[in-house]
């Protein structure tokens, strides 16, 4: 301002005076001067000696003085020249302020003689002050809804200056929204006003900034301005709005409560509390959904609550609030659409559409068992089943349609074998990893009647002692029947045949249950020596099926029989008479005792031997063959009439003995009856030569045999290139039966041939023994068991002979290879 002022001094380098026209009176007269405000020290106001007409000269003389007045500091008089001058530069707003005159008293004093004046200083404005604002920034706040021409007033600003160079209009920057209006008021100051034009829009510009410029109207003008800051205050306008429309999700079926799955995020363009966003379920959300999700209102995370399951929910849709907190409130909606894909979290099922049915063992191959269904609840490939089933049993799965499946027997069924599989199912769906089920389905096999009843044996030999009661348990005989029920139910029976004319069934009964058979009659040894009986065992089943077995039935000698004397005979009474010379030397045949019993082996080994004698030590008795003879030389002393008592006992146990008394007549010319002995000795030799051969023809032929066999074994054994000394082979000869014993022949039956043995092995290569206990009365039936065999054929024999034996086997065994 200052140095304005000096500007401005300049712009008047000549004091001006404004002159009125001057009232003088030496009491009362007053002087008018004018001058700008800031003008320099030592400007001239006026020249008070001339304006008041006092001489120069004068003036020093009567001593002109400004009186103390108001003015006084600001001018001075310059006492020679009487001029007035601007002692302090003036500012006439801080000496005035905003009235409109400003003028400055001085009163002068001028003494002898005292006289008054008055001057008055007249401080002009010039426009030194620029318009100015109180506060150079000036905030506004403007709700955001505020409607046009809504007015906002602005602080004026303030111009100290006056008239001209006072505030006189004011300019607003260039803007979209606003007007200027300046209102008048009453005392003529203009008050700037801001016209709301155009709305707001705070999202798009929350704070305008202007300037406000006032303008005086000195000249040139001066100019102040302010900064307006128009913040717009929020409105809830904006809706939230979601960053999407539609968010899709896919979430697995299997995540846990609690996942975390989306977040949805909605933005509201509004500030504050207009913005602040709360999330909800849309209005019409299903109670289910929200129950399965669970929203964060604050994040916006949507939440799985609830275990999900593909199979019951495949998607959900709904809707997502976001309200914010204005007034009104405002809310934006979005969709969800959640997928859930299946998890391969369901095992196939297998289901068993009609149970197994029993299947008959004889069934063909095809035959429908039963039927299975699978599913999997699973989709895709997760639920894609597969059914398999082992291949160790005679089953396969054959598909019918989708899913579905028919087991059919694939081989072969044998109910003896497998009564009943335990087929194992496999189901595999085709996920990954694959989820499998297993079961296991019973069938259970039919039986049919397709195995006869097999007896234990199929001969049975047994033994029965003559004259055992009838109603004895003979043998028992069992089959059995792989089958079941009364395809295994037996049912013995005898088949009828004859035995010398008498039906089989009259001698024996069989228990048609257990197979036991009885004897229904005695048996007599000496009459019947065998039977054979054929039995059967049927089953209950349909058709039923049988078989055969045979029984022979032996019957065992009994010591029954007492020997029976043939000679002597007692046919006249019981004493046999016997004559022999006195001249007999030691040794003389007597006489020979035979008898007969009807019994066999043992039971029919007869010895004999001397009880009692007159003379004992004149006889004796041979102990095998019966024979009397003369110990020793009879002499003139001997009686001539000897009693000989002869006992005969079998060998059976117990023994049964018979006796025979012999009357021997010692007479002195009596001679031999030689001729007699002599003509049977020839044919007695002729018969036992034949015996004899008949007997080398059997040896000769065993031993053919057992070399025969040999070469064929030695054969065998050769090929088997098997070294070693020992060689033991079992004869295959299918002429014979099972083998196993060393070649023995033993004869050891009834009649005539009391013993024969033909032992093979090492016993055979030193001895061939056999033995004969003949009778002489009775060696034309020599081979009476051979003979009703009616075959010559060697083999046959055998087999008769092995029949007839206890132990019905035949062995033929070698054990040295040299000793055939
Ligand atoms: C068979 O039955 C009969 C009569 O019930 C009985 O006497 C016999 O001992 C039985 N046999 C067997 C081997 O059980
Ligand atoms: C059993 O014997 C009977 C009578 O001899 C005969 O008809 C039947 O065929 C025989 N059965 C078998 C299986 O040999």
């Amino acid at each position: 301002m200052r140095t304005a002022r000096r500007r401005r001094a300049g712009l008047w380098p000549a004091l001006r005076l404004v002159c009125f026209a001057a009232l003088w009176s030496p009491t009362g007269a007053q002087l008018r001067y004018s001058i700008p405000e800031e003008s320099k020290e030592g400007s001239v106001v006026g020249n008070l000696a001339k304006d008041l007409s006092v001489g120069a000269a004068e003036l020093a003389e009567r001593r002109l003085r400004i009186a103390t007045e108001s003015g006084e500091q600001f001018f001075g008089l310059d006492s020679r020249s009487g001029e007035l001058t601007v002692r302090e530069v003036i500012d006439r707003e801080s000496l005035c302020e905003q009235s409109a005159s400003c003028v400055l008293p001085l009163q002068l004093i001028i003494e002898d003689p005292l006289q008054f004046y008055r001057v008055e200083v007249d401080i002009q404005d010039i426009n030194d002050n620029s318009p100015r604002f109180l506060s150079s920034s000036h905030v506004l706040e403007v709700a955001e809804s505020t409607l046009t021409g809504a007015r906002f007033r602005l602080e004026p600003a303030l111009d100290p200056d006056v008239g001209s160079n006072a505030l006189r209009t004011y300019s607003l920057s260039k803007n979209e929204h606003f007007a200027l209006n300046l209102k008048n008021n009453k005392d003529g100051t203009k008050v700037p006003e801001l016209v709301l034009e155009r709305a707001f829009d705070r999202e798009k510009q929350p704070v305008h900034r202007l300037v406000l410029t006032a303008i005086d109207g000195g000249n040139p003008p001066r100019s102040g301005s302010a900064e307006i800051t128009v913040r717009i205050l929020d409105a809830n306008d904006n809706a939230p709005v979601f960053e999407k429309d539609l968010y899709e999700v896919k979430v697995m079926e299997n995540c846990a409560p609690g996942t975390l799955i989306l977040t949805v995020q909605a933005k509201d363009l509004d500030e504050g509390v207009n913005s602040q966003i709360e999330y909800s379920f849309g209005a019409h959300t299903s109670e289910a959904i929200q129950n399965f999700f669970a929203i964060n209102s604050e994040t916006g995370e949507l939440l799985v609550s609830k275990d999900l399951d593909y199979e019951s929910g495949k998607s959900f849709e709904f809707d997502i609030r976001a309200k914010d907190k204005g007034t009104p409130v405002m809310e934006g909606h979005c969709r969800v659409q959640v997928a859930v894909v299946d998890v391969n979290d369901n095992a196939p099922e297998i289901s068993i559409a009609s149970s197994p049915k029993p299947v008959r063992e004889d069934a063909t191959a095809g035959t429908m068992v039963a039927l299975i269904n699978v599913k999997d609840l699973d989709s895709g490939l997760n639920g894609n089943v597969t059914l398999t089933t082992s291949s160790n049993h005679p089953f396969k799965l054959k598909p019918t349609f989708s899913n579905h499946y028919a087991l059919v027997t694939d081989g072969r069924l044998d109910r003896e074998q497998f009564p009943e599989y335990n087929i194992e199912l496999k189901a595999s769906d085709s996920g990954s990893p694959p989820l499998f089920t297993s079961t296991i389905v019973k069938v259970n096999i039919l039986d049919v009647n397709d195995n006869p009843p097999v007896f234990s044996k199929p001969e049975y030999s047994v033994y029965v002692k003559e004259n055992c009661a009838p109603g004895t348990v003979v043998s028992s005989v069992s089959a059995s029947d792989l089958d079941t029920g009364d395809n295994a139910k037996i049912v013995y029976s005898i088949i009828e045949s004859k035995k010398q004319d008498v039906p089989v069934s009259s001698y024996f009964y069989i228990n048609s249950e257990n197979g036991s058979i009885f004897s229904m009659s005695s048996f007599d040894y000496e009459k019947m020596k065998v039977l054979k009986v054929q039995v059967q065992a049927r089953d209950q089943g349909s058709p039923s099926l049988s078989s055969n077995a045979t029984v022979h039935v032996f019957i065992v000698d009994q010591n029954d029989n007492a020997p029976a004397v043939i000679y002597p005979s007692a046919a006249l009474g019981s004493v046999s008479h016997q004559r022999m010379p006195r001249s007999a030397k030691a040794g003389h045949l007597v006489t020979k005792v035979t008898a007969v019993d009807a019994d066999s082996g043992h039971n029919a080994w007869i010895s004999y031997r001397l009880a009692e004698a007159t003379d004992a030590s004149l006889f004796g008795v041979s102990f095998h063959t019966g024979e009397v003879r003369t110990k020793r030389s009879v002499s003139e002393q001997d009686d001539s009439s000897q009693r000989l008592l002869i006992e005969i006992r079998d060998n059976g146990e117990p023994a049964q003995s018979s006796t025979v008394t012999v009357e021997v007549l010692i007479e002195d010319g009596f001679h031999e009856p030689v001729s007699e002995s002599r003509q049977k000795s020839p044919e007695l030799n002729k018969r036992s030569g034949r015996i004899t051969l008949y007997l080398i023809v059997a040896l000769a032929s065993v031993s053919s045999l057992c070399l025969m066999t040999f070469f064929i074994l030695l054969v065998k054994c050769a090929r088997g290139s098997r070294g070693g000394s020992s060689c033991c082979i079992r004869r295959s000869d299918s002429g014979y039966k099972t083998p196993n014993r060393n070649l023995q022949i033993q004869l050891n039956t009834d009649g005539p041939i009391k013993y024969v043995e033909v032992l093979g092995g090492d016993v055979m290569s030193q001895s061939q023994s056999f033995g004969s206990y003949l009778s002489p009365m009775s060696e034309f039936s020599d081979f009476t068991l051979v003979k009703p065999s009616s075959t010559t054929d060697f083999t046959d024999t055998l087999n008769v002979l092995d029949a007839s034996l206890p132990d019905s086997t035949w062995t033929f065994e070698c054990q040295q290879v040299s000793v055939c």
